[in-house]
């Protein structure tokens, strides 16, 4: 196994691993790589949906989405280019915050990639975290905030009001490392708890343009062959839609986290 960076802030690609062949010692080191560097990219794999569920289930039970999921593989959503206006990926967030468990980890696959651009861009909440002032990081750990699907079940033409709502910690301690990261985003954070949703916008609008700030950014730029694994416990994401018509085509899934503590 070859690693090397994939940018400064975060992610490594693994060279010359099969994920259908692991075993158990190589699994624990790639878990290892996994929890220092929060992406990892395993660069020409060849992959049927059985073994991308496989590699996955090493970590853990698969998470469905509640509002997709192909119809042979209900664990694994078809992410395809449907235009920029109705790409829902395009803001930056952790993956399905909303629940009460959380996905720790989510699994990309790349079918069809397009010459240039549709990359995936990740940014490092450990580092969001640590470059607060110790006043806001001993504000933001005493705050917890609401996360709601509504976005997402209206965008998918169900009712918002029914849509999955949780309330996690702002900043949140990884299970397997100990590590703070911020824990809010954009897309499904909407206040904090015991403030209203005016009180929130100022400290939230404030937390989202830093979590995202370029420095602690590194972005997938995509292959076909690329299986792109990242950690939803310390990283946000955003699928960057620049790449107009050109075919896109990847395999999502994701694997159950703990309660964020
Ligand atoms: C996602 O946000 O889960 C998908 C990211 C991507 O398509 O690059």
């Amino acid at each position: 196994m070859q690693v090397s960076r994939l940018g400064a802030p975060l992610g490594a690609r693994l060279e010359n691993v099969d994920v259908r062949n692991v075993d158990d010692a190589a699994w624990q080191e790639i878990n290892r790589l996994f929890c220092e560097y929060h992406v990892l990219v395993f660069p020409r794999q060849s992959l049927t949906p059985e073994d991308q569920i496989a590699f996955a289930q090493r970590w853990g039970n698969l998470v469905r989405h509640p509002y997709a999921g192909i119809d042979a593989y209900p664990d694994i959503i078809e992410l395809r280019n449907v235009g920029q206006a109705r790409d829902i990926n395009q803001h930056w967030h952790s993956d399905m915050t909303y629940n009460i468990a959380p996905p720790k980890l989510t699994m990309l696959y790349a079918q069809e990639a397009p010459t240039i651009g549709g990359d995936t861009a990740f940014a490092n909440q450990e580092l969001a975290y640590e470059a607060l002032s110790e006043g806001l990081r001993t504000t933001v750990d005493g705050l917890r905030a609401v996360h709601t699907a509504e976005g997402l079940a209206s965008a998918y033409g169900e009712d918002p009001k029914q849509a999955p709502r949780a309330e996690h910690p702002v900043a949140r301690v990884h299970d397997e490392t100990g590590r703070r990261a911020l824990y809010v985003c954009r897309a499904f954070t909407r206040r904090f708890v015991g403030w209203t949703r005016e009180e929130s916008a100022a400290l939230l609008g404030y937390l989202f343009h830093h979590s995202s700030r370029s420095e602690f950014q590194a972005r997938q730029v995509w292959n076909v062959g690329d299986l792109v694994m990242w950690d939803n416990r310390s990283v946000v994401h955003f699928a960057v839609h620049d790449h107009a018509d050109e075919p896109r085509l990847i395999h999502r899934l994701q694997v159950d986290g703990p309660i964020p503590a």
